[in-house]
């Protein structure tokens, strides 16, 4: 980190990347049409391959959430995920090794250990019920698209993240969203040649739920940039 004074952007633009981190529990009220709009036009300056702009974003209140939820819910508990793109279960080194840091220190503040598989279980489930959040966004893709326009996607979403984050809002990004991209489909009458990369649960966080002290570790520069000076 630089000593230099930071200009006010700087420091603001620090306090939300510093800030923005996993929630996973929200508050029931929801978030106000024309803040939506506002958060989702900001995600949309997001920048991209020949400016394709290749997200299709679905963004689900009120009664479609409700099904949603009942529906994802109910699906985890009895049939396999069957996502549009395959899980990376088996992290090689040293991937693996901050996988399991980050669920621990998950699993810390909620008193689930490793060993309790029943209490890993209900903490997945709650994926499925997209942590209560009042809404969420489905961010989707054309089955037909590569790696570059899925990291197009993950682009948006992040400066979605941030606008979430500067706006007093939480959020969580998920994979296990688009286990079950039938229902996701079906539910939202997305046509079948788009894909669910991952989905998102936000709202206004709920600070009392001990999730929300989970602070996850980072590997050091050394270790993920290589500079060339
Ligand atoms: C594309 C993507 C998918 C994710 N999927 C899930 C998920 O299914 N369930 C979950 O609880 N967290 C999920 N996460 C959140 C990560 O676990 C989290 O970002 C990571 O542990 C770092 O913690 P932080 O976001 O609090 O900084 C996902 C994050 C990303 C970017």
């Amino acid at each position: 980190m630089t000593s230099l004074p930071l200009p006010a952007d700087a420091e603001a633009f620090d306090r939300i990347a510093s800030a923005r981190r996993s929630v996973r529990a929200f508050r029931p009220d929801p978030v106000p049409d024309d803040l939506l709009e506002r958060l989702f036009t900001l995600a949309g300056k997001a920048p991209s391959n020949c400016n394709c702009q290749p997200w299709i974003t679905h963004v689900v209140s009120g009664e479609a959430m409700e099904s949603l939820r009942a529906q994802l819910a109910a699906a985890a508990a009895s049939a396999p995920a069957a996502p549009d793109i395959a899980i990376t279960n088996d992290y090689v080194e040293p991937y693996r090794q901050r996988r399991i840091a980050s669920a621990i220190t998950l699993y810390k503040t909620t008193g689930v250990t490793r060993q309790d598989v029943e209490g890993r279980q209900r903490l997945n489930l709650r994926n499925y019920q997209m942590f209560d959040a009042p809404h969420a966004a489905f961010f989707c893709l054309r089955r037909d698209f590569g790696m570059r326009e899925a990291a197009d996607l993950g682009i948006y979403a992040q400066t979605l993240m941030l606008a979430l984050t500067a706006h007093g809002l939480g959020s969580c990004a998920q994979g296990t969203l688009s286990y079950y991209p039938d229902i996701i489909r079906r539910t939202l009458g997305v046509s079948d040649d788009l894909v669910c990369l991952f989905g998102l649960s936000f709202g206004y966080p709920d600070p009392a739920d001990p999730t929300c002290a989970a602070i996850t570790p980072r590997a050091g520069l050394e270790d993920t940039v290589v500079f060339h000076r």
